[in-house]
C-alpha cells in the first residue's frame, strides 16, 4: 500500500491494524479546513523561497481542484486514504504530479491536524454561538409576552413563593448568557495558528508564521512547537463548554417536561413537537425536551473520553490525539439539533395562565407574613417562629392564611394589626421583591432591558 510513511517498511500493514488505525471515516469532515491550510501553507513556502512562482501556482491550482471536487461531492476516496490529509496528498500527486510532493516541506501531519481542527471549530463555534443567541431570543421574547403571568416557584420540588413565570424562563438567559460567554472566550485560544510547529520541533524553512496565521484568519500564532502538536485545550474546553451547556439544557427540558404533565399542566408543548404513543391514543408525549433532557449524557461522555484519553499522556503528539475527533464531532453535530430544538420549544410554548394561578397557595405567603412582623420591629428569627404558630393555625383550621380572623392571629402576636390581610396577596408578594434580580414587575423588566442589551451585544 502506498502510504506516506512507507519508505522504511519492508512489511505491508497488517489489515485490521489499517482499519484499526485509519481515521478517514470521521476526519472526512475535515477536508475543506485541510484544503484551506495547504493552499495558505503552500504560499508560505512561496514567500519564504523555498517554492518557486510556478510551483506555488501548480499547488494552489491543484488544491483548489481538490477543494472544487469536494464540495460538489465528486472526490473520490481511495482504499489507500489513511486520513483526510493523506487523501488531499494522494489526490494531489493525481492531479499534478511530482510537484506535489513539496507541500509538505517542513509540515508534518501533527501541525496540520492541530491547525485543521481549530479551523473548523472556529466555523462550528460561530455556528453554535449564533444557535445559542436565538434560544436566548425565544426567552427574551416569551417572558416579555407572560410578564403579569404569576406561579408557583420552587426549592426541593415543594411549592415556596410566588414568581412571575417571566422571572423563572429568564433564569436561564443567564445560564445560556455564562455559556455564550465562556465560548467566547475559549474561542480566544482556539485562534492560535500552530501550523510552522513541525512534528514537534518547528520549522526549519523560516516561513513566516505570522502571515501564515493571518492568511488562515487567525489572530495569533502558537508560542511553543512541542505544546502546539500536543495540545488539545481547544477540543476539551469545547466538550467543557457543551457539556454545561447540556446540563443547563436538561433543567429546562425537566421544568418543562415537569410542567407539562396533568398534574401541573402549567404549559403546553406544540403539538409538533411532541409525539404520540403508539398504544396509548390520549397520549402527548414531550419526547422533543426528553432528548434534550438526555443529550447532557452524551455531552457529558464526551468530555469525560477525552480527558480519560490525554490524561498522562507523554509529551507532544501521540497517535492517542486522534481519538479527539470522534466525541468532538459529536457533541458539536448534538448541540446543532438541541439548540434550535429547544429555541423553538420555547418560541411554541403555550403558558396555562389559569393553571398557574390555581396552584399558588397562601402557605406561599408565609414568608411575607413574616416580613410584616419585621416591619412591625420583630426580630426576624422570632417573625419566622411565629409565623410557623400561623400556619399550623391554617392547617389546623383548614383555613387560608388570609381567612384566619384577627383576634386569633392577636393571640399568636399582638404585633398583628388589620393591615396584614394586604400582604396576603401573590401580586403583593412578588411586587415587595423590588430589588435588581427580584420579582418584581419593574425589577423584571429592568432584566429583560438587559438581557436584550447584552443579546445585541451592547
Ligand atoms: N489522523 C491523525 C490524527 O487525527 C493525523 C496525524 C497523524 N500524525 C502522525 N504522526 N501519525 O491525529
Amino acid at each position: 500500500m502506498g502510504t506516506l510513511w512507507g519508505g522504511r517498511y519492508t512489511e505491508a500493514p497488517d489489515e485490521l491494524l489499517w482499519e484499526f488505525n485509519a481515521s478517514l471515516r470521521f476526519d472526512k469532515r475535515l477536508a475543506q479546513v485541510d484544503v484551506r491550510g495547504s493552499i495558505a501553507y503552500a504560499k508560505a513556502l512561496g514567500r519564504a523561497g523555498i517554492l518557486n512562482e510556478d510551483e506555488v501556482h501548480i499547488l494552489l491550482r491543484g488544491l483548489e481542484q481538490i477543494a472544487r471536487e469536494f464540495s460538489q461531492g465528486s472526490f473520490a476516496f481511495a482504499p489507500t486514504d489513511e486520513d483526510i490529509h493523506t487523501a488531499v496528498e494522494r489526490r494531489l500527486h493525481e492531479l499534478i504530479g511530482p510537484v506535489a510532493g513539496k507541500l509538505h516541506t517542513g509540515r508534518s501531519r501533527n501541525d496540520q491536524v492541530a491547525t485543521d481542527i481549530r479551523l473548523y471549530l472556529l466555523e462550528v463555534l460561530d455556528e453554535l454561538a449564533q444557535s445559542l443567541r436565538a434560544v436566548q431570543s425565544s426567552i427574551i421574547a416569551k417572558a416579555e409576552e407572560h410578564l403579569s403571568v404569576i406561579m408557583p416557584g420552587y426549592t426541593h420540588l415543594q411549592p415556596a413563593q410566588p414568581v412571575r413565570f417571566s422571572h423563572w424562563l429568564l433564569s436561564f438567559f443567564w445560564m445560556f448568557q455564562r455559556d455564550l460567554e465562556r465560548l467566547q472566550d475559549l474561542r480566544k485560544r482556539t485562534s492560535l495558528c500552530p501550523l510552522g510547529a513541525g512534528a514537534l520541533a518547528g520549522n526549519a524553512y523560516g516561513i513566516d508564521r505570522e502571515a501564515l496565521a493571518r492568511e488562515l484568519g487567525f489572530t495569533g500564532v502558537t508560542e511553543n512547537s512541542m505544546d502546539a502538536v500536543s495540545d488539545r485545550d481547544m477540543v476539551l474546553e469545547t466538550l467543557s463548554w457543551a457539556a454545561i451547556l447540556g446540563v443547563h439544557l436538561s433543567r429546562l427540558a425537566e421544568d418543562l417536561i415537569l410542567w407539562s404533565s396533568a398534574e401541573f399542566g402549567f404549559v403546553q408543548l406544540a403539538e409538533r413537537f411532541t409525539t404520540g404513543s403508539s398504544l396509548m391514543p390520549q397520549k402527548r408525549n414531550p419526547d422533543s425536551m426528553e432528548l434534550v433532557r438526555a443529550k447532557a449524557g452524551r455531552l457529558i461522555g464526551n468530555l469525560v473520553q477525552l480527558l480519560t484519553v490525554i490524561k498522562g499522556l507523554p509529551s507532544t503528539y501521540d497517535k492517542d490525539l486522534q481519538e479527539d475527533k470522534e466525541p468532538l464531532f459529536d457533541t458539536l453535530d448534538t448541540l446543532k439539533m438541541t439548540l434550535p430544538i429547544t429555541a423553538q420549544v420555547i418560541a411554541t410554548l403555550q403558558v396555562n395562565q389559569e393553571a398557574m394561578q390555581n396552584a399558588l397557595d397562601e402557605a406561599m405567603l408565609a414568608t411575607d407574613l413574616a416580613d410584616y412582623l419585621v416591619r412591625k420591629g420583630i426580630p426576624f428569627r422570632e417573625a419566622h417562629h411565629l409565623v410557623g404558630q400561623v400556619v399550623l393555625l391554617s392547617e389546623q383550621k383548614g383555613l387560608p392564611l388570609s381567612k384566619l380572623p384577627l383576634e386569633e392571629l392577636q393571640r399568636i402576636s399582638p404585633a398583628f394589626g388589620p393591615d396584614l390581610y394586604d400582604t396576603l396577596h401573590f401580586e403583593a408578594s412578588v411586587e415587595a421583591r423590588n430589588v435588581i434580580g427580584g420579582t418584581a414587575l419593574s425589577a423584571v423588566k429592568k432584566q429583560l432591558q438587559r438581557a436584550r442589551m447584552l443579546l445585541q451585544g451592547k
